[in-house]
């Protein structure tokens, strides 16, 4: 199978926020692992994007969940009519012709299935098919990386040291206002004075974590918000549907939201 399909062919569109363009090139002349941290809608899977077109590799995404077994990574043998035929699950797609591998939410998987890929985050750089009695070595272009959200997890649901330890971290954060303000009026079309609105709303939202709420208003939430407004839906509605109500089912915490935003509209 070719990966020319997992190719990106448009340069995406990602604006740093601090040095981690230059921190993951020189993860990536190393083939060190990476793992991007930070909350949701912060940017972090179109960093990968960006990256993988700019060092010109194909990018597999995998969607970790509860369910995920080691065979929905590393491939499974099928029943075809009169044989049996092995198909490459997506790390080994990834390992076999030198594709970044990108493992969205890693820490909603079970333990079990994510040492799976301890033989190929260390010197060793291989993946072992025990259904194939094979050793696959990667690829030398290959690369590992896995999104990673500090904030929501328990306890149980943390990496394992062992696992944490094989990656080099870059830390997303909400970008600066003038950045962020920048993003909003780039991805959702909003002019500098709605930006400059949408952000303040944010700084807002942001500001009320951990009094109820476990995160602010995600850079992702502003740029919907930025796209109805220019969809022509009134600002007091477009800032309730994109940010009030996906956050919270609470009616006092929404009613705190709002009291928060109202002053800026
Ligand atoms: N630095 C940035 N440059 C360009 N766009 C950005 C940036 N940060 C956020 N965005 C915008 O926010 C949206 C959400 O970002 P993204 O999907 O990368 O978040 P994420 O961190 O992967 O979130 P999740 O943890 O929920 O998957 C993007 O589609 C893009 O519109
Ligand atoms: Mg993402």
């Amino acid at each position: 199978m070719s990966v020319d399909m997992y190719r990106i062919t448009e340069q995406p569109y990602y604006r740093p926020v601090g040095d981690e363009v230059a921190l993951y090139e020189a993860a990536y002349r190393h083939r060190i692992p990476v793992m991007l941290k930070g909350p949701t809608g912060s940017g972090k899977t179109r960093f990968v994007e960006y990256m993988a077109w700019r060092l010109a590799r194909p990018l597999i995404t995998v969607a970790a969940h509860e369910d995920m077994t080691a065979a929905d990574l590393a491939g499974r043998f099928l029943l075809e009519p009169g044989r049996t035929v092995w198909h490459d699950g997506p790390v080994t797609l990834a390992v076999r012709h030198g594709a970044i591998c990108y493992l969205d939410e890693i820490v909603e998987a079970r333990q079990d299935t994510t040492v799976v890929i301890h033989p190929l985050t260390d010197a060793r750089r291989m993946l072992p098919l025990e259904k194939r009695n094979e050793i696959l070595a990667a690829h030398p272009d290959f690369q590992l990386v896995i999104s990673y959200n500090p904030g929501y997890q328990s306890a149980v649901k943390d990496l394992k040291e062992s696992t944490k330890q094989r990656f080099v971290a870059i830390d997303f954060v909400y970008p600066p206002p003038a950045i962020e303000q920048e993003i909003v009026m780039r991805e959702s079309g909003v002019d500098a004075s709605d930006a400059r609105l949408l952000v303040e709303i944010a700084t807002r939202s942001r500001n009320l974590r951990g009094q109820g709420l476990d995160e602010g208003a995600s850079t992702r939430m502003l740029v919907h918000a930025g796209r109805l407004l220019v969809a022509g839906v009134r600002p007091a509605a477009a800032v309730d549907a994109a940010i009030v109500l996906p956050m919270t089912d609470d009616a006092e915490m929404r009613a705190a939201l709002r009291d928060a935003i109202a002053a800026c509209l």
